[in-house]
């Protein structure tokens, strides 16, 4: 296991790369933190539903200095909400007591490479560590969630994430709802069993499909019901599932309003997204402007996540493909084959197998509260960003999924030197380049969603055909991302304009194929 010193001395040996944190320190000077926290990761018993209490993993978090209103508590199983405002210096103390290795990572958000919580940073139960950096996203909605290799899904499943809002004086002025007119809401698929206890890891499946649960939880509860007035909304909405895509819809039928993705806001030339449903991919957020005025006084309305089968027919037609590609064959024999496809759709395996992908999920109540109706001011999204200076830099991921795992351009995460980085996984901070990612490496045909650290990028196409045609709609390609799903035999070309140079990850946010290595590191040389 690596302490932090050996870290640093570690990337100072690997050459060249000392001189990301120098400069980073350099400019932001040495400056006194604005804010200073600490957050515990350890073992808790909360209340999740009625009945005997869980035993989860939790982070606990603290205020050491500045604003007391920068980590708003969480009830059920997750972390508190950290409330930062960009431009602001921030230090952070992590203690790690849960027994096994971890390090947190701030998912979406520009940090060092020094804090952004690579595994190759994990320390053991009951050392801490200590980060720093400077707020320099946008408003928005980011994450945060333990990263040590091999057991994050384990460990984010058992309770450890929590959400990181964004905030900036400018909001004010976009005829956003003010921030008590804010809901979060953290969508995570369990499977609960006897006394209450999550039940993780049970069968193959799990490691090739992600672990799936039946119940939904919403802000770590099961559930969760909101009391609105009828008025306008910002709903902050960030699937925190290992594995589980959502095809979110009203359950009136009424569309989704879009307004940010991933890494912010939708610009004013980009506007409003109107959906019949969002699909959204493990650690994809959007945020939803939602009128509860619209709607009568006392009116239930839920937030479910809808049937789609489209994996399903992936999954059939892949079956026929299998054998004959060579490439995939291995343990998958044909009845394995079978049974997988009932896993991944609703298909009738998926009842006697445990939960599937796909299937109907309820996600959340609302009641709407009598009362005048408050008028819906205008909205006014913000100017489109000034764009990065193009390059010619362009590269290649191939996406493949053989015997039970994920791949990488045929790499997978290399244990024994876990700051390993190819030739095809450079490119230059300052500029923006093309990275192309194909999913068509042969073996198990299946969606993946991918993730890059330290960068906000832009997906400029998305080849057609691949995306199943009862998620089409509902797939949120605007604005600045962080995390997208790439079904199979897609090719999704994104522009990435990485601003701080360092050692960074890219790798699938299933949690299970990320332990399971399908996970890179990828290097933004100055
Ligand atoms: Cu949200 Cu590398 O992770
Ligand atoms: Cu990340
Ligand atoms: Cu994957």
């Amino acid at each position: 296991m690596w302490t932090r010193r050996n870290v640093l001395k570690t990337i100072a040996a690997a050459g060249g790369m000392l001189a990301t944190p120098a400069t980073l320190r350099q400019a932001i000077g040495a400056t006194e933190p604005d804010v200073v926290l600490k957050l515990v990761a350890a073992p808790a018993r909360v209340s999740v539903r009625s009945g005997p209490e869980t035993h989860v993993l939790r982070y606990t978090g603290e205020v050491l200095r500045g604003r007391r209103d920068a980590i708003r508590y969480s009830p059920g199983n997750l972390g508190p909400t950290l409330e930062l405002r960009r431009g602001e210096h921030v230090r952070i103390e992590v203690v790690n007591r849960t027994g096994t290795p971890t390090v947190v990572h701030w998912h979406g958000m520009i940090v060092s490479d020094t804090a952004d919580g690579h595994p190759h940073q994990a320390v053991h139960s009951g050392e801490s560590y200590t980060i720093e950096f400077t707020v320099r996203n946008p408003a928005g909605t980011y994450l945060y969630h333990p990263h040590p290799h091999r057991i994050t899904g384990r460990q984010t499943y058992y309770g450890l994430a929590g959400l990181l809002i964004v905030r900036e004086p400018k909001e004010r002025d976009l005829g956003l709802p003010a921030p008590e007119h804010e809901l979060q809401l953290i969508l995570q698929d369990r499977r609960i069993g006897k006394d209450n206890q999550f039940v993780f890891k049970r069968m193959m499946m799990d490691d090739m499909n992600g672990v799936l649960g039946d119940r939904v939880l919403v802000n770590g509860v099961d559930d969760a019901a909101f009391k609105v007035t009828p008025r306008a909304y910002r709903l902050r909405i960030a699937n925190v599932s290992n594995a589980r895509v959502y095809k979110l819809a009203w359950s009136d039928g009424r569309p989704l309003r879009v307004i940010a993705s991933d890494g912010g806001l939708f610009s004013r030339a980009e506007g409003v997204q109107e959906r019949p449903y969002v699909t959204l991919f493990p650690f994809e957020r959007v945020e939803l402007l939602e009128d509860f005025g619209a709607r009568r006084d006392g009116a239930e309305i839920a937030l479910v996540s809808r049937e789609f089968s489209g994996m399903d027919d992936m999954m059939g037609s892949m079956m026929g493909q299998q054998g004959e590609s060579g490439r995939g064959g291995g343990i998958m024999g044909g009845m394995m084959g079978g049974m997988m496809g009932g896993m991944m759709g609703g298909g009738m395996m998926g009842g006697m197998m445990g939960p599937s992908q796909g299937e109907e999920l309820h996600v959340a109540r609302f009641t709407v509260s009598p009362g005048p109706r408050a008028r819906t001011q205008a909205l006014a999204l913000p100017e489109p960003e000034p764009r990065a200076q193009e390059g010619k830099y362009e590269l290649r991921t191939q996406l493949a999924f053989r015997h039970m795992r994920g791949f990488l351009n045929d790499r997978r995460f290399d244990t024994e030197d876990m700051m390993a980085v190819a030739e095809d996984e450079r490119l230059p901070a300052g500029k923006a380049s093309v990275w192309t990612f194909s999913n068509d490496g042969g073996g198990m045909p299946m969606p993946h969603p991918m993730h890059i650290h330290g960068v906000r990028f832009r997906i400029i196409e998305r080849s057609a055909g691949g995306t199943p045609a009862d998620l089409r709609e509902g797939i949120i390609d605007t604005g600045y991302k962080d995390t997208f799903g790439i079904f199979a035999g897609e090719r999704v070309r994104v522009q990435i304009a990485p601003t701080v140079p360092g050692l960074f990850m890219y790798h699938c946010h299933n949690l299970e194929h990320e332990d399971g290595g399908m996970m890179r590191n990828c290097l933004f040389h100055a």
